[in-house]
């Protein structure tokens, strides 16, 4: 790798825990600086086995905080930035906005402007630098369902080449799809994609931009679906299925995810945007099932005990539909491909939730409860 001093943001979350990880044991000449606000979803515990490693530093900060970023990037000299610091869960943009905007845009636009600065003091300038900004698919809104019963998808990779193997649509998100973002949570994070295309456009600034589809795997914080079922499975707790659970997602194992980051820091184009995403789509109802049978499965009990566990709840507004990503751009271009087929990840990630009831313990505890409580019992008890 080029770039020896590179800033993660968000590390301490969900994907960024995963490269940081990567980068730290696989690029030990290079520093790797985890700059996290520790929000509810920051957690130092998930990067507890590379904490004393020589090459990584943890940095408590907020990305909103331009003169911190600016003081941090003359400090270490740093060269690249992989920025993944984000508020990332949908239905807490419904309730709170606001701090969308401000992580997502302001937060964006801080890092943007502290690299622009110290980048341009320096004799080389933009020379060997970048800016990778970890984007969503929800930027691109939502696809039509044209075959709900699905169909064969245009291009089959390791992560859809299991028994389930369908596209719920004809359509997919490509890279020159214009941005349509219905929630709170894309429309921050279209915001953010347009700084970063405009600090390379205005500036020339080394930034290039990924969109990725929904992913899954160790240390996701549990209010998203995967980590919150697994564990309401585990302790006989309802499941609350949004709508009709008919609602279409692209599921990607977060290694695999972290892999493309490498790749595309590494290898990718200054300006391009890379969709990443694995061809595997799946309605709501389909996983949840599959993730009932597996705990069922992995704890002994008989399979489908748990079906009954399933409760339709009011569904989330404004819910996209269908999000599936074309990813072969990505493909064609760098010779990305996912390694694990979607029921061997699926397969791992349950068995790391029961196999960690510690971490999972520790991250439910306290707030967690208030506001499980307020979002599915409207502030009762929990
Ligand atoms: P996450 O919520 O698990 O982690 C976000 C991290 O950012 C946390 O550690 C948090 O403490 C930190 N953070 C939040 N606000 C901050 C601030 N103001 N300053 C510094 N740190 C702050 O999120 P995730 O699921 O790991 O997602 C990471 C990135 O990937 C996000 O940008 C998200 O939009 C994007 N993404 C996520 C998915 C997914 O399925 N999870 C899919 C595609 C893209
Ligand atoms: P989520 O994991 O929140 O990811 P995203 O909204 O970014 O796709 O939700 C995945 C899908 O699962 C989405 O269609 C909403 C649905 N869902 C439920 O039905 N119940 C739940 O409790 C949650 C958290 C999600």
């Amino acid at each position: 790798m080029l770039q020896k001093s590179i800033i993660v943001t968000g590390g301490a979350g969900f994907i960024g825990s995963h490269v940081v990880r990567l980068f730290v044991n696989k690029y030990p000449q290079s520093r790797i600086i985890n700059v996290d606000k520790l929000t509810y979803a920051g957690n130092l515990a998930n990067l507890k086995d590379i904490e004393d490693k020589p090459n990584y530093r943890f940095v408590k900060a907020d990305i909103c905080d331009f003169d911190a970023m600016l003081s941090l990037m003359r400090e270490e000299k740093v060269e690249g930035i992989i920025h993944l610091a984000a508020e990332s869960h949908v239905d807490r943009s419904i309730k709170d906005p606001f701090t969308f905007a401000r992580t997502n845009v302001i937060g964006t636009l801080s890092l943007l402007q502290a690299a622009k600065v110290f980048w341009e003091s320096l004799p080389e300038k933009y020379e060997g630098k970048r800016f990778y900004h970890i984007s969503t698919d929800e930027v691109y809104g939502a696809l039509e369902m044209t075959e709900p019963q699905g169909i064969e998808p245009p291009f089959t990779t390791k992560a859809s080449s299991g028994a389930h193997h369908l596209a719920y649509g004809e359509k997919f998100f490509t890279e020159d799809l214009k941005y349509q973002p219905h929630s709170p949570y894309s429309a921050s994070k279209a915001g953010s994609d347009h700084f970063v295309r405009a600090f390379h456009d205005t500036y020339g600034l080394p930034t290039i931009v990924t969109n990725c589809s929904n992913n899954y795997g160790p240390y996701q914080f549990p209010e998203k679906l995967i980590p919150l079922f697994i564990n309401n499975i585990r302790h006989r707790k309802p499941l609350p299925v949004y709508g009709k659970g008919e609602n279409v997602r692209d599921w990607l194992y977060v290694e695999d995810h972290a892999r493309a980051i490498d790749l595309i820091f590494n290898e990718g184009k200054i300006a391009e945007t890379y969709n990443i995403g694995g061809f595997n789509e799946w309605k709501n109802i389909d996983i949840i099932k599959v993730l009932v049978s597996t705990v069922d499965r992995l704890l002994g009990r008989p399979e489908g005990t748990d079906l009954d566990l399933i409760t339709y709840v009011t569904d989330r507004a404004g819910h996209d539909l269908r999000y599936a990503i074309d990813s072969r751009k990505l493909q064609r271009e760098l010779g990305w491909e996912p390694s694990l087929q979607f029921e061997e990840g699926i397969e791992k990630t349950v068995r790391w939730y029961l196999e960690n009831q510690d971490w999972m313990d520790n991250v439910t505890s306290g707030e967690y409860q208030k506001y499980y409580a307020e979002m599915y019992y409207g502030g009762g008890a929990g």
